[in-house]
This record gives C-alpha cells, sequence and structure tokens, in this order.
C-alpha cells in the first residue's frame, strides 16, 4: 500500500467512508475483476488494487480522474498495471465496459455524493465555508447551481429544495431566492448561504448549518444524481457474474431508498413482484440475495474521526445465477414530483 488510504480528512485528503465494511461485503481477490463506479480520492480502489484484484475506476469528475493518473503512478508495479481510471458517469458503466472488452465482473462499488476534495475547493461552489462560484456540477457541465438560482420559477426552486433537500422551508427559501435576485443575480456560495440561512429560525448552536440542506438539494438535481443511481443500478444487475458483489455507500434517504427498493425488488425474484409467492420459484429466478439484513452504518469511532461518515449507509448484495429480471426502474425508482434539468435548460 502506497498511502494509508484511510487518511485524516484534516489533510485534504478524502478519507474512505466504511471502507472495512465494504471491503467485507465485496471481498474482491486476486484474479477478480472490480468496478469501483466512483473513484473520488481512491481510497476503495486502492484497497481492491492491495486485495490483487484488477481494478476499472470511473468518476465523472476530470479531476478525480487526473488525481488517480498521479497515484496510480506511485503504485508498485504489478499494481499498476491492473487499474484503468475511466472519466465516465456512472450511469453509463456498462457501455464503458463493453468498450473496454470486459463483460463481466465480480464486484461493484458505489459511494455516492461528494469527496472531500471537490467540497473543499471554493472555486467548485459545493461549500459554503468559502466563498466560490455556484456551480455544484461534478463535471463542470450546465446548467448549473447558478443556473439553476436565477432562472427557476420560485415553483421549481421550491419543489427542488423540498423535495431533494427534505428541507421545511422550502417555500420560503425559494421566494427568498426570487426576491433576491430581481436585485442582482446569486453569483457566489456565501450570498446563497446568507439568503437561506435569512429566512431560518435560529436552531441551537450544534444543529448543521441552516444552508446545508439546500446546497445538498441542488447539488443532486444539477447532477441528476437519483436517476444516475437507478440507471446504474440496473447495470449491475447484467454486469455482475453470478456470486459478484455489490455495495453501494449512500449519503441521502432518497438515495437509500432507491438502493433498498432495488435489493428487496430483485430478490423477491420474478414470482415475488407486488405478492407472496412460492418461494422454490423465488428461489429460482430472484437475481440478488441480500449481504446482511439491514443497512450498515459507520461505527461510532468512525463518526469521530471524520464527521462526513455521519449519515453513510451501507447496503449489500450478492448475485445470483439467474439472469437478470431487467425489471423496469420504476419498479424501484420513482422520479421525484419536482422539475427535471430538462425544465430548467429549455
Ligand atoms: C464520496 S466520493 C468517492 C470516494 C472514494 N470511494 C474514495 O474512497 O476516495 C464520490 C465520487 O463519486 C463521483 N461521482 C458522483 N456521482 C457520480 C456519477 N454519477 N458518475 C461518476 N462519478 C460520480 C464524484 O465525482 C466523487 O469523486
Amino acid at each position: 500500500m502506497i498511502d494509508d488510504v484511510r487518511s485524516d480528512p484534516l489533510r485534504g485528503e478524502h478519507a474512505p467512508v466504511l471502507l472495512d465494511e465494504v471491503l467485507a461485503a465485496l471481498a474482491p481477490s486476486a484474479g477478480e475483476t472490480v468496478v469501483d463506479g466512483t473513484l473520488g480520492g481512491g481510497g476503495y480502489a486502492r484497497a481492491f488494487l492491495d486485495a490483487g484484484a484488477r481494478t476499472i475506476g470511473f468518476d465523472r469528475d476530470p479531476t478525480a480522474i487526473a488525481r488517480s493518473k498521479e497515484w496510480a503512478g506511485r503504485l508498485a508495479s504489478g499494481s499498476d498495471d491492473r487499474f484503468t481510471a475511466v472519466e465516465a458517469p456512472f450511469a453509463d458503466f456498462e457501455e464503458a465496459l463493453d468498450g473496454l472488452g470486459v463483460d463481466k465482473v465480480d464486484a461493484i462499488a458505489l459511494d455516492l455524493g461528494v469527496s472531500s476534495m471537490q467540497f473543499d475547493q471554493p472555486e467548485r461552489g459545493f461549500s459554503f465555508r468559502n466563498d466560490g462560484k455556484l456551480s455544484m456540477r461534478m463535471d463542470g457541465g450546465r446548467p448549473d447551481a447558478g443556473d439553476v438560482v436565477n432562472s427557476a420559477s420560485v415553483d421549481d426552486l421550491a419543489a427542488i429544495f423540498r423535495v431533494y433537500g427534505e428541507e421545511r422551508f422550502a417555500g420560503r427559501i425559494a421566494r427568498a431566492i426570487v426576491a433576491a435576485r430581481a436585485d442582482a443575480p446569486i453569483v457566489g456560495t456565501l450570498r446563497l448561504a446568507a439568503i437561506v440561512e435569512g429566512v431560518q429560525p435560529k436552531g441551537p448552536p450544534n444543529r448543521i448549518h441552516p444552508a446545508t440542506r439546500a446546497f445538498q438539494a441542488l447539488r443532486i438535481f444539477v447532477n441528476d444524481e437519483l436517476a444516475q443511481l437507478a440507471a446504474a443500478l440496473g447495470a449491475c444487475e447484467r454486469v455482475l457474474a453470478p456470486g459478484g458483489r455489490l455495495a453501494v455507500v449512500t449519503f441521502h434517504s432518497l438515495e437509500d431508498r432507491i438502493v433498498k427498493r432495488f435489493i428487496a425488488a430483485h430478490a423477491a425474484g420474478a414470482a415475488g413482484r407486488g405478492s407472496r409467492h412460492a418461494p422454490v420459484e423465488t428461489q429460482l429466478t430472484a437475481s440478488f440475495e441480500p449481504i446482511g439484513r439491514k443497512p450498515i452504518t459507520p461505527a461510532p469511532e468512525e463518526v469521530l474521526r471524520n464527521p462526513r461518515a455521519r449519515s453513510a449507509k451501507l447496503r449489500a448484495a450478492r448475485r445470483t445465477a439467474a439472469p437478470p429480471l431487467n425489471l423496469d426502474p420504476s419498479t424501484y425508482y420513482s422520479a421525484p414530483a419536482a422539475p427535471s434539468l430538462e425544465d430548467i435548460r429549455s
């Protein structure tokens, strides 16, 4: 191992969340092929390489890919030629694997959300700790968060904050944004954070910052994060070899619900959809079996060491030998009652 992948988050590295638990669920080994759908700082990927697996890492953020070339360049020979980095959204990973001539893989990890590096770069606009241009796009594209706050209607803004941020004061925040942008466009993260904070009742000092939910909502919205997850899960069913393992770490209840429903629907098999049918039939057609009955959350020591881990949940499942069910994604993901990115583009 070249660096300690459990690095201290205060040093500007991304400290991988639930790493030991993900390794226990995925059990990567020499000769296997593992997909890391969310390379980030490469914490998981380096651990998969350490275990001897061929590792194909995806990230939609070009800076994560550039960084992976740096750390991969420092890997011991023998590990470096087992690593491939691909700049692409994970919803497209099946196609990308096809392009690499890879048909089936043995394990897939998804560790959702943003990395500490993204969060700690003010110019990316993810954080309100320092001022930065309101972007929040992981891939730098448009529309970005600035486009949304400066062009969406009050109703659309309120829906985005309510649905993706589960924000109680969504309507108030939306109205305050529309009033503020009439004076001047909202360009920086600190101005947006002040507008959001200004309409909320003062809470106890230990509460999360009042702008946290609104920022999270905008980030999930502009990166289309829920639809990305649903599409990637469908591909996991087709790409995992029999016995292959899937591990997904989520940080938001909407994401966790999608993963939970995906695993439950595929573990119920063709016969189990919407009813309680014969167990024998279920065994023959279920394409996944859950690994563990409950989601795994970080131990208190991990949360103390790395407060960003506090809302993490890991769910894992093993691919059976049954053919893919190719369920309609609406079985496990219902598009939220909020505007789409297309609505903002037009
Ligand atoms: C929480 S970090 C992953 C950290 C990583 N497990 C580690 O140990 O360093 C999430 C990463 O996933 C990337 N990401 C998020 N959504 C993505 C998507 N739909 N497609 C590809 N990459 C995505 C982000 O750009 C970010 O770099």
